[in-house]
């Protein structure tokens, strides 16, 4: 049986989720809206494409992820990989070429507490 895309089964090769939570300037936590979350999913889907990856990884938006002053903050799963975004355009692309393509953790932007 297939779904309207021809797909047999549910889910994604990798699933990643960029927080785009917004918050009143005086909240005492910090935000990734304000440090280009919105952008950074916008990057992982050009990637995505670019890398003809649709249908395989998926971008979601997401609320707050909950490790907020390490963000801007991405998960990825299935394997659960936290990611912290410094260089929009240098992280978003080794991640998608790195952990989605070639399955390895871009050490250098994982979240370390
Ligand atoms: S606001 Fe992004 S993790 Fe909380």
């Amino acid at each position: 049986m297939k779904d309207p895309k021809g797909r047999t089964k549910p889910g994604f090769e990798h699933h990643i989720f960029i927080c785009e939570n917004k918050r009143d300037e005086e909240h005492p936590r910090e935000c990734c809206y304000d440090k280009g979350g919105n952008d950074i999913r916008l990057r992982f889907k050009q990637e995505i494409i670019r890398n003809k990856l649709t249908g395989k990884v998926r971008a979601n938006k997401a609320g707050c992820l909950d490790f907020c002053e390490q963000g801007p903050t991405v998960v990825v799963y299935p394997e659960g990989i936290w990611y912290r975004i410094a260089d929009s355009e240098k992280d978003v692309k080794d991640i998608v070429k790195q952990h989605c393509i070639e399955k390895k953790i871009v050490k250098r932007c994982q979240i370390k507490l």
